[in-house]
């Protein structure tokens, strides 16, 4: 290696568009800016403790600007989480520790969400030089007012609903389309806003299923013979009183079914899942993506450690990774978009609007 300063990077959690943009502007800044050898773990947190890794050189960094997923591939590896099962339980971060030293690292790069995060921050406090850089269609990491991938999924979503839409005319039906976004209504709203749903529900807005029906019902009367609504994965149901198996219905499911019973109209849900994080990022995913990325590798070379680049609203700037382990930043109740939301007649299943 001889005095070449190194830098490892990985990928962990669900994958998201722009991950690979973001790995190419972090590797070409450290190489070329910078003069830093670059590698690349495998699978996440996974790869660092089985020390599995490839070099990234400006070969391996070309060509992957549209590429979806991770070139690198991802896990959900939380190594300080033991498990009886495991090989390697509770010296997973001191194998890491290890590993790090062995390769010669001078910084560990995590990309990831708020799992990812947190981890990068305990590893950060035990003495690895560590930077955070925020992903996900969730866009529900703290301390950041955006994450890569979110663009992405909303466009993917947005598109979706466009679709349901003709098809809900066609047959005059109400379309319940749930959407991703873990615990946070981001996505929803977003992608709600964006296709024109009429009724969107969010974990952050505590919802009545009379008044969604009575809104429903309402559109009927007034010769709107179809409705869009649009439910956030995360919604929180009413605690299950029979099989267990039951409290495994997705929120889009269980929200169809209320409809069809209080409302007596065709009712039909789809359930989006995955493809709303496959495949080639958004061009704003792509410029959000690789401006990160040469921010942290920026970051790096000031000796920045401990922190997560993030943006306060178009500005880069960093944050501490102790600021925002452990926490996730859901929809304010007063967010902008919601009141723009309602005044364009959008229900959020708390009250009628207009
Ligand atoms: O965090 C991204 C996300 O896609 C969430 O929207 C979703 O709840 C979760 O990951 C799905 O996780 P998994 O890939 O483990 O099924």
């Amino acid at each position: 290696m001889g005095t070449r300063k190194r830098i490892g990077i990985l990928t962990a959690g669900g994958d998201c568009p722009g991950l690979n943009a973001a790995i190419r502007g972090i590797g070409k800044t450290a190489l070329l800016k910078y003069g830093y050898g670059v590698i690349g773990f495998s699978s996440g947190y996974l790869g660092l403790i089985r020390n599995e890794y490839k070099i990234l050189d400006e070969r391996a960094l070309s060509g992957i600007l549209t590429l979806g997923g991770t070139i690198l591939g991802t896990s959900r590896e939380k190594p300080f989480k033991s498990s009886e099962y495991d090989q390697y339980v509770k010296e997973k971060p001191e194998i890491i520790v290890e590993n790090y030293k062995e390769l010669g690292l001078d910084c560990l790069v995590c990309i990831g969400g708020n799992g990812t995060q947190k981890t990068a921050w305990r590893l950060s406090k035990m003495g690895l030089n560590v930077v955070g850089v925020p992903k996900t269609i969730d866009n529900d990491v703290w301390g950041t007012d955006l994450t890569f991938g979110f663009d992405s999924a909303v466009a993917v979503a947005a598109e979706a609903i466009d679709r349901l839409h003709s098809t809900a005319n066609s047959h005059k039906r109400i379309m319940v389309v749930e959407v991703m976004g873990h615990n946070a209504g981001w996505l929803a709203l977003h992608a709600g806003v964006a296709g024109g749903g009429d009724v969107i529900l969010i974990p952050e807005i505590p919802y009545d299923l009379d008044v969604v029906t009575q809104y429903l019902q309402h559109r009927m009367e007034l010769g709107k013979p179809y409705s869009i609504v649009v439910v956030a994965e995360g919604l929180k149901l009413p605690p299950k009183k029979k099989s267990k198996k039951e409290r495994t219905v997705p929120a889009g499911a269980y929200i169809a079914n209320q409809i069809r019973k209080r409302t007596g109209q065709e009712t039909r849900e789809t359930i989006l899942g995955y493809i709303q994080r496959g495949g080639s990022p958004t061009a704003r995913d792509r410029v959000v993506a690789s401006e990160l990325g040469a921010f942290t590798a920026e970051m790096i070379h000031r000796g920045e450690f401990g922190r997560m680049a993030a943006y306060k609203g178009y500005e880069l700037v960093s944050v501490p990774l102790q600021e925002v382990a452990g926490k996730v930043k859901t929809v304010p109740e007063h967010h902008p978009l919601i009141a723009h939301a309602r005044s364009l007649d959008t229900c959020f299943g708390d009250s009628i609007p207009h």
